[in-house]
């Protein structure tokens, strides 16, 4: 018996990272899934995958920044399943860079995304969600605790959606709906080599040291359970949990590193 035996899932972003770990792990506990994000051929592989193990699973092709697409994904899970249990909006990117060199434009794309594409993703499944009582998670970061300098476009973007998910989980109590915030620390994936405007570039160097980094399929396993446990927010990764709590306890201390840590200054 999975967790997730019989429940539908949708999770935008399922072509690469944590949303295709997160697809696997839903998968491993029992779910059927669509799958949703931009590039077609690695969803309709990762769905081929799934079905093949025993877990139905369906490739949408979407763009959350596109008004309709996720109306489109939510009807087709609809049609294919009769019922809709969890969405996982984790569709998400990161603009770098520095204050004074970015752009409006720059900050504009990066809340098209982060901001606009989990409401889009929001208002298109609630109704579906209300029927199952079920569960809308988001994924954050630890950047919508801390801002760090070189990303205050990533984190004012995560900063919105923790300000979102404590408001709507409050407003949507009577519904039976949850909201769950996700609050990722590093993990494996591939948004490291996504440049500001949102293109895949192999060449991107990443800045992060690669043994701070937890595997995606790690992360999934916690972000399945707090998703099963519908908890508020659950922050994901060891590093992660000590960075949120010591920003709560002593923001001095994290001020001081950051004062005189890299900056991205692309
Ligand atoms: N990795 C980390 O360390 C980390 C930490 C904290 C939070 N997060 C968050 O985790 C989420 C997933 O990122 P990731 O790290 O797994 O990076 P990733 O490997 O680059 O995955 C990003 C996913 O989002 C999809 N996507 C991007 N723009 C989209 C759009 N306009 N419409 C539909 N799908 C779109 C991409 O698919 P297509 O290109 O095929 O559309 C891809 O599947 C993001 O919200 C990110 O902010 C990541």
């Amino acid at each position: 018996m999975g967790r997730f035996d019989g429940k539908v899932v949708l999770i935008t972003g399922a072509s690469s990272g944590i949303g295709e770990a997160a697809a696997r792990q839903f998968a491993a506990e029992g779910a059927q899934l669509c799958l949703v994000a931009r590039r077609a051929d690695r969803l309709e592989a990762l769905a081929a995958e799934l079905t093949a193990k025993g877990s139905k699973s369906i490739a949408v092709a979407g763009d959350v920044t596109r008004d309709g697409d996720m109306e489109a994904a939510v009807r087709k899970a609809q049609e294919t399943f009769g019922r809709l249990d969890v969405v996982f909006a984790n569709a998400g990117f990161s603009v770098n860079g520095k204050a004074e060199r970015l752009t409006l434009a720059d900050y504009q794309r990066q809340f098209e995304t982060n901001i606009n594409g989990v409401l889009r993703t929001f208002h298109a499944s609630l109704e579906e969600l209300k029927q199952t009582r079920g569960v809308f998670a988001v994924n954050g970061s630890v950047s919508g605790h801390i801002s760090v300098p070189g990303f205050t476009a990533y984190s004012m973007s995560k900063f919105a959606i923790r300000a979102f998910c404590e408001g709507a989980r409050l407003e949507l109590q009577k519904t039976g709906v949850a909201v769950v915030l996700i609050s990722p620390g590093f993990v494996e994936s591939e948004i490291q080599k996504v440049d500001r405007m949102g293109r895949y570039n192999p060449n991107q160097k990443s800045f992060i040291p690669p043994w701070i980094m937890v595997p995606a399929g790690k992360a999934a396993k916690e972000i399945t359970r707090a998703i099963h446990c519908r908890k508020r927010e659950g922050v994901i990764t060891g590093h992660g949990r000590v960075f949120v709590c010591i920003n709560t306890l002593a923001p001095w201390l994290v001020r001081l590193v950051l004062k005189y840590g890299p900056v991205p200054g692309k």
